[in-house]
């Protein structure tokens, strides 16, 4: 499987997970064989990006590649910036949450809820994909209207 120029070594991808997917946990996976293990969401809010919890979600010294890092939110020129604050902290590849079914998260129409409206989702992948070299993926495994 490749993404970009990526090759991963096989298809196992372990999905972002807020608190579990923290660096030792992602190095773990892929000690133990995992082709990428994505980050915890890390919130486009510029202000949190000051904040402990998000500096730490920043840190991906001595990450093994692909480094993937995952950004959460609804506004596309966040999300850009977002994106290009996460490359230049060591991302390969960023992936955005469209896929989270919590309801913490849909509720302020982030992950899987974008996908009720395609206009934004489409405003959002030009702004970030325009925002970096780098692939963007975009990641969503839950039917709409199914929230946990
Ligand atoms: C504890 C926990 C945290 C999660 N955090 C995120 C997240 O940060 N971003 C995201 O896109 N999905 C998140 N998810 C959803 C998972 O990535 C995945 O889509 C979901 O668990 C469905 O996969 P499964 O059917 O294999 O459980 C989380 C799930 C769990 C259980």
């Amino acid at each position: 499987m490749q993404i970009g120029t990526h090759i991963l070594k096989n298809k196992l991808i372990v999905a972002p997970m807020a608190g579990v997917t923290d660096r030792p946990f992602r190095q773990l996976c892929k000690i133990m064989g995992a082709g990428m293990a994505v980050s915890e969401m890390v919130s486009s809010n510029s202000l949190l990006w000051g904040s402990p919890k998000t500096q730490r979600r920043a840190n991906h010294e001595g990450e093994v590649s692909p480094i993937s890092v995952q950004i959460a939110g609804a506004d596309p020129k966040m999300l850009a910036a977002a994106a290009r604050y996460n490359v230049e902290n060591g991302a390969q590849i960023i992936d955005i949450n469209m896929g989270c079914p919590a309801k913490k998260i849909c509720n302020v129409m982030a992950g899987s809820a974008l996908l009720q409206d395609e206009k934004l989702v489409e405003r959002i992948l030009e702004a970030v994909v325009k925002a970096v070299e780098i692939p963007v993926t975009l990641k969503n495994s839950h039917r709409l209207g199914q929230t946990t």
